[in-house]
């Protein structure tokens, strides 16, 4: 099968703020939730203190993007750099430490592809107002947006608003939310949710005022669910899985309102957030120029009988993050067609080609991918080197599935997976690696930070240099 991409092809790769950049109260940097809770795990494993030390070598690491012969470099703008309190004086210092960065990449050729937001928000702001549960973060949100397309706009062409919203809201730690009463929790998350959904409206309408040329969008945490069986009931829980996990969050930044079952699900609980007059029109102002995924895995679910569905007030945690059954409709399940890498993430590249279709179909925008990945504790073999075929063959396999997605009539822009360097994973610290470089430490041993090209980064080289022609 020939696999070849088109000539304009964005290949890139991704990385966000807190796991890579390090320097977390350098030059005025404010703390934001994601270093808060890293600290809190900072005695078994790496933090966001140093993290990859992006903030000192970003100069030899943007080296190694061009030596790549990346496009775009997906990376975040942190706003506790940029605003160190959220709302209050911008930071000279964190302004710059950007434009050196941006500025960097240009002259190496390659398009910064720059989210606003990605899982860390400034601790000032949960302290003032309990972050997202506050309309002032709604404000504050806007006002940095602002700030940063007014600074970089000219330089930066290709922005996201908030990475992985629709994913981010059901993890309690990343939200801030510590409320034990179940319900008073919903209601918080469902608050918070909207806001958010107001704070990339605003952004959007922002963006393309200031940035005439300039394109915006959403980074959704992306998958699919399948049936377990063909039983029509199991194919409905698989269905409102997938819409009341990422469905309803695109309705909303694409049509600025809840599709009717969510709607029914925050009647139903008594959680309809507080909408002030006005709002519709935001909303419906905030359309986005694309979408972006990010994909690792597909789901798989049964169907749950409403009296065995959890009434509210019995959530099931998985870890952090609240369980796949939250809404009550379907029950997880295993899909013994697909192996899965060892930290439980099923490994499906149709899957891919599967949401690839399904979003383009139902907003007929060009898509890119701004995650996909394989994390795994790789190792420095005696030779020096990091021989890592797995996530090779990982990447190869999710590359031929984008390029079926074309040939399906997919309009993909690029492709960016996760990430260029080893970089903080959330749960598992410099355990878990994902970087076409290795970062030389351990979580509770910094070493020398020396970077190492793994054989994934030849291997990726040459899959730009021939626009995947011989995957
Ligand atoms: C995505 C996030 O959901 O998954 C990244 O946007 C994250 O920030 C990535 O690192 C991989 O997850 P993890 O838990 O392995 O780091």
């Amino acid at each position: 099968m020939k696999t070849k991409f088109p000539e304009n092809f964005l290949w890139g790769a991704s990385s966000s703020a807190f796991q890579i950049e390090g320097g977390w109260d350098e030059d005025g940097k404010g703390m934001s939730v994601a270093d808060y809770n890293s600290f809190k795990r900072s005695d078994k494993q790496a933090d966001s203190k140093v993290a990859s030390d992006f903030y000192h070598h970003y100069k030899e690491d943007i080296a190694l993007m061009k030596e790549l012969g990346m496009k775009i470099y997906r990376f975040s703008l942190s706003w506790a750099r940029i605003i160190p309190d959220g709302d209050g004086k911008v930071n000279q210092a964190g302004i710059d430490f950007y434009h050196n960065v941006i500025d960097c990449l240009l002259e190496n050729g390659i398009q910064p592809f720059v989210t606003l937001y990605h899982f860390d928000l400034p601790y000032a702001l949960v302290e003032k107002y309990n972050g997202w549960e506050n309309r002032e973060c709604v404000n504050a949100f806007e006002r940095y947006a602002k700030v940063c397309f007014k600074e970089y706009g000219d330089k930066v062409k290709y922005w996201q608003v908030i990475n992985e919203q629709n994913l981010m809201i059901r993890v309690d730690e990343r939200m801030n939310i510590n409320e034990p009463d179940p319900w008073k929790a919903d209601k918080i998350r469902a608050q918070m949710d909207y806001h958010m959904f107001l704070a990339h409206a605003l952004a959007t309408k922002a963006c393309h005022e200031i940035i005439k040329d300039g394109k915006i969008g959403p980074a959704v945490s992306s998958t699919c669910t399948y049936p377990l069986t063909n039983k029509p009931e199991d194919v409905w829980a698989a269905k409102m899985n997938d819409a009341m996990k990422t469905v309803y969050c695109l309705d909303m930044h694409f049509y600025g309102k809840y599709p009717g079952y969510y709607m029914r699900y925050l009647k139903e609980r008594d959680i309809v957030p507080v909408m002030l007059d006005g709002d519709e029109e935001i909303l419906k102002y905030g359309k986005p120029d694309y979408i972006a995924l990010n994909y690792y895995r597909t789901l798989c679910a049964s169907y749950l009988p409403a009296d065995e569905a959890h009434p509210i007030g019995s959530r099931v945690f998985r870890g952090n993050e609240v369980d796949f059954d939250q809404y009550g409709y379907c029950r997880d399940e295993k899909n013994e067609h697909l192996t899965a890498s060892e930290y439980g993430a099923n490994i499906d590249p149709m899957g891919l080609r599967i949401v690839l279709n399904d979003y383009y179909a139902r907003y007929h925008v060009p898509l890119i991918i701004t995650e996909n990945g394989l994390g795994t504790p790789d190792v420095v073999s005696e030779d020096g080197k990091v021989h890592d075929d797995y996530r090779i063959d990982y990447i190869a396999q999710h590359l031929k599935a984008c390029h079926l997605a074309m040939e399906d009539g997919v309009e993909l822009m690029g492709y960016s997976p996760w990430s260029f360097m080893d970089l903080l994973s959330s749960h598992q610290g410099f355990r878990k690696r994902y970087g076409f470089v290795y970062v030389n430490r351990e979580d509770m041993d910094m070493k020398d930070l020396k970077r190492i090209k793994k054989d994934s980064y030849y291997w990726y080289q040459d899959v730009i240099k021939t626009n995947g022609e011989n995957i």
